[in-house]
């Protein structure tokens, strides 16, 4: 059995694949069983920031994997102490909570804005506002929190206590944020939903909004976080703080880790005992996530994804001038959306014939999310591919 007959038989059907098992990755490339190589511009939905097999990286890991890979979190270990502080330093942050995924970080961030609250006595302070169109996670916490219908059908009845609320519309959040909420949780870029970004009135209008109320406020930066959209994390573009983030997919560039990083004053709502997870901040995964943070926090690193992703857009919006069939081009950084007017799966299918890997969402989005260290040319050589299947008709 090849392995993609073994996964259709043993593995849960939940995926929609396309028709290839890849063997090796290598900065902006995968090799499938074939030996034929793709151009990656989805980065494993922007997980693989880095690109594949960044030697630095791996290196770490390596030697990691060498020394210790996993004690429980009864004692101390240096990678998770160090990456700690330098998320701390290099964020708004006081404290942070390790997990192993975007959806147990999101856990961890719901229940810490309970918690704050029921630790002081407001225990009918527990509502979380989210918005229409946002996701958070596939638990079932984070799956209430999620903004989407069509991923919640069959898993009712879902946690009580959440609120959606249309993105951008701050009426709608006023009118909705009283005295039971504890939170408003927030994707500074929706990425799932379509790469809709916030408008950054609208962000600064939030912050004083839960300023007023006493609100605390969570930025998902699980798909925006780690130089995806030109800063290290995406609300720094918006010099608009929260009180809460979140942090996964890209922050070990592949290995797995979520985090929760919360200002002093939220972070007394965990004490002892209050929460915990046995893989969560284990040495492997944070001497991994070390090495990435110390490369994409570099400034010259990060100017370079704003280039290239203002370099991207705008071969894109060119491309909008030629066919009327292009909707919209957005999108921050190397987090980029085009919305066309057709269904955006068989215009993935025809780039992966190319040999481009992008991806669909939300039926009419293509979503384009590469390694940060992609080049202009190969910028250049994808915009020729969609410029051929948009002549083609396709
Ligand atoms: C904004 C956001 N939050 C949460 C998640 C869930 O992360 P994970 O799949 O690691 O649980 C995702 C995943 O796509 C995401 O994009």
């Amino acid at each position: 059995m090849t392995s993609i007959e073994k996964t259709k038989a043993f593995v849960f059907q939940t995926y929609v694949r396309q028709g290839k098992a890849f063997v090796s990755g290598q900065g902006t490339c995968l090799t499938d069983e074939d030996g034929t190589v793709y151009t990656d511009f989805l980065a494993g939905i922007s997980v693989c920031n880095l690109g594949h097999c960044h030697p630095s990286v791996t290196r770490a890991i390596a030697h990691q994997a060498q020394t210790l890979v996993h004690v429980s979190n009864l004692f101390y270990t240096a990678p998770q102490a160090d990456l700690a502080a330098m998320l701390v330093d290099k964020s708004f942050a006081d404290r942070v909570f390790f997990a192993n995924s975007g959806a147990e970080a999101n856990e961890a961030a719901i229940k810490l804005a309970r918690r704050y609250f029921q630790s002081k006595g407001h225990t009918n302070r527990y509502k979380i506002i989210t918005m229409e169109q946002s996701f958070h996670g596939r638990t079932m916490a984070t799956l209430s929190a999620t903004g989407q219908d069509k991923i919640k059908q069959g898993f009712y009845p879902l946690l009580e206590g959440f609120i959606h609320v249309p993105f951008n519309d701050i009426d709608a959040l006023k009118a909705v944020l009283d005295e039971t909420v504890c939170a408003v949780m927030m994707e500074p870029i929706q990425g799932e939903g379509g790469v809709i970004p916030v408008d950054p009135s609208y962000l600064s209008q939030v912050r004083s909004l839960c300023d007023e109320t006493g609100t605390l406020l969570i930025f998902d930066e699980i798909q925006t976080g780690m130089g995806r959209c030109g800063t290290l994390f995406a609300h720094e573009g918006y010099n608009i703080f929260p009180d809460i983030m979140t942090l996964a997919k890209a922050l070990a560039n592949g290995i797995p880790i979520g985090a929760m990083l919360a200002t002093k004053e939220a972070a007394t709502g965990f004490d002892f005992g209050s929460h915990g997870s046995t893989f969560g901040g284990t040495p492997l995964a944070t001497a991994a996530a070390l090495e990435v943070v110390k490369i994409i926090s570099d400034k010259a690193f990060l100017d370079e994804v704003v280039e290239k992703g203002a370099y991207f857009r705008g071969k894109l919006l060119a491309l909008k001038e030629k066919y009327p069939r292009i909707i919209d081009v957005r999108g921050k950084g190397l987090l980029v959306g085009m919305e066309i007017d057709q269904d955006a799966g068989s215009f993935v299918a025809d780039c992966f014939k190319k040999g481009f890997i992008i991806n669909g969402i939300q039926d009419k989005v293509l979503r384009f999310a590469p390694p940060l260290i992609v080049e202009k040319n190969e910028i250049d050589r994808l915009v020729a591919v969609l410029d051929s299947l948009f002549q083609a008709g396709l």
